[in-house]
C-alpha cells in the first residue's frame, strides 16, 4: 500500500468521471455521486487511508487526493447542469397549454344529394306513396323486355349499358322496378309471386290466381349508363321511379300529382310544362320541365338557352306492363314517371356541374 494510494486515487476519479459522463439523470447522477464521495463513498474511504502514510507522503498525496476529488466534483457539476438544461427543455416541449381553445371532432353530415333524396321522398310519402327499393344489378328481362322494349331497341346497345352477363346488367333505369312492385301486391299463395324473372313477361297475367290490391310506389335508387359526363350528366346517378295502379287512373292524375310534387319541392310560383314523348312502357308518353331559377327563363348554359329545365319522363302504364306485372289491363290502368334527382339537387343548391355532386371535395360539401 506505500504508493499503491497514490495511483489507486487517481484511476478512481478517471472511473468516476466516465460514470458521471454516462448518467442519464440527475437521480442517476446521484447514485454515482454517493458511490464516489458519500460518507461511505469509494473516493472518500480512498482518502482516509492519508493517516496511515509516512509523514513526509503525506504532503503529496493529499494534494493529489484534493486534485482528484475537486476534479470529480466538478465534473459532477457539469454534468448535473447538462442534466438541467434537458429535463427543462423537454418540459417546455411537452407543455399542455390549458388555455389553447379546443378541437372539436369532426362531425360528418348528410350529403346534398341525400339530403334532396330524402325530401323528395317525403313529399310523396305524404301523398301515401309506399317507398321500396330494387336491385342495382338487374335482370336483362326486367330492365327492358318486361317494359315492353322491342327486341332491336337501340337502348340495350352495349354501348349504351353495362353488362354483368347476356342475362344481368347493371339497370338503366328504375323503371325496373315497376315489374317487381307490382308482382309483389299478389297474394301470397298467387304463383305470379314465385314466378321466375325470365319467364315471358306476356304469359305473367295468366298465372294469377288473385286481385291484387292497387299499388302506388315510389323507388328510389342508383342507376347506370354508358355515357360521357357533361353539366347534367353522369355514368351513375339517382332517379325515383313513381307508379300508381289502380282502377280509373287518368292522364289528369299524372299531370295533378307531378305538378302537385313539383311545386311542393321547387315552391307554389313553379310553372311545369308536358310535352309528348316516347317510353316503350308507357303510352301515351310525356317529359316534364319546370322553368329554369339558374337564369329566371331568359336562357343559360344549364337550361341549354330554353327557359326549361327537362326534369323527367312520365305516361300511362303501357298494357304490356301491367300485364308483365300481374294485373289485368281491362281492369285497371296506371300511370308512371320518373326523374333523376341530381338535377333537382343541382336546381335547389345552384349547383351548376353534376360532377360536384360526386367529387367529395370538403370544401364544396361543408357548405351544406
Ligand atoms: N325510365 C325513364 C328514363 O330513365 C324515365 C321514365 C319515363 C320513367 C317515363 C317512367 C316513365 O316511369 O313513365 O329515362
Amino acid at each position: 500500500m506505500t504508493e499503491v494510494p497514490m495511483d489507486n486515487v487517481v484511476r478512481m476519479a478517471e472511473a468516476a468521471k466516465q460514470e458521471i459522463v454516462a448518467a442519464r439523470s440527475r437521480q442517476e447522477l446521484e447514485r454515482v455521486r454517493v458511490s464516489y464521495l458519500g460518507r461511505e463513498g469509494k473516493l472518500t474511504s480512498a482518502l482516509r487511508c492519508i493517516g496511515q502514510l509516512p509523514s513526509e507522503q503525506r504532503p503529496a498525496f493529499g494534494r493529489a487526493a484534493n486534485a482528484a476529488r475537486a476534479a470529480v466534483e466538478e465534473a459532477i457539476a457539469r454534468r448535473r447542469e447538462e442534466l438541467a438544461a434537458e429535463d427543462a427543455a423537454r418540459e417546455k416541449r411537452d407543455q399542455l397549454d390549458v388555455t389553447l381553445p379546443g378541437r372539436g371532432p369532426a362531425v360528418g353530415h348528410r350529403h346534398p344529394l341525400m339530403t334532396t333524396l330524402e325530401r323528395l321522398l317525403d313529399i310523396f310519402v305524404g301523398m301515401n306513396y309506399q317507398v321500396m327499393q330494387g336491385p342495382e344489378v338487374e335482370w336483362f328481362t326486367l330492365n327492358w323486355t318486361a317494359l315492353n322494349y322491342p327486341p332491336d331497341h337501340p337502348a340495350m346497345d352495349e354501348q349504351d349499358s353495362f353488362y354483368v352477363t347476356d342475362d344481368i346488367m347493371l339497370r338503366t333505369q328504375t323503371s325496373t322496378a315497376q315489374i317487381r312492385a307490382m308482382r309483389a301486391r299478389h297474394d301470397e299463395s298467387c304463383p305470379v309471386r314465385g314466378l321466375d324473372w325470365r319467364f315471358p313477361p306476356h304469359e305473367v297475367l295468366s298465372h294469377c290466381r288473385c286481385t291484387p290490391p292497387p299499388t302506388r310506389v315510389v323507388v328510389p335508387g342508383r342507376t347506370y349508363r354508358r355515357e360521357s359526363v357533361t353539366l347534367t350528366h353522369s355514368d351513375v346517378f339517382h332517379q325515383i321511379e313513381g307508379l300508381v295502379v289502380d282502377e280509373g287512373i287518368t292522364f289528369a292524375d299524372l299531370k295533378g300529382t307531378l305538378a302537385a310534387f313539383l311545386r311542393a319541392y321547387l315552391g307554389p310560383d313553379t310553372r311545369v310544362r308536358f310535352r309528348p314523348d316516347f317510353f316503350p312502357f308507357t303510352e301515351p308518353s310525356a317529359d316534364f320541365s319546370v322553368n329554369c331559377e339558374m337564369c329566371g327563363g331568359a336562357g343559360c348554359r344549364f337550361c341549354k338557352h330554353s327557359g326549361w329545365v327537362e326534369i323527367g319522363g312520365s305516361g300511362m302504364v303501357h298494357p304490356n306492363v301491367l300485364i308483365a306485372g300481374g294485373y289485368d289491363p281491362a281492369r285497371v290502368s296506371g300511370l308512371a314517371f320518373g326523374f333523376g334527382v341530381e338535377r333537382l339537387a343541382q336546381r335547389r343548391f345552384q349547383i351548376e356541374h353534376i360532377r360536384t355532386l360526386y367529387e367529395n371535395d370538403m370544401r364544396f360539401l361543408r357548405q351544406f
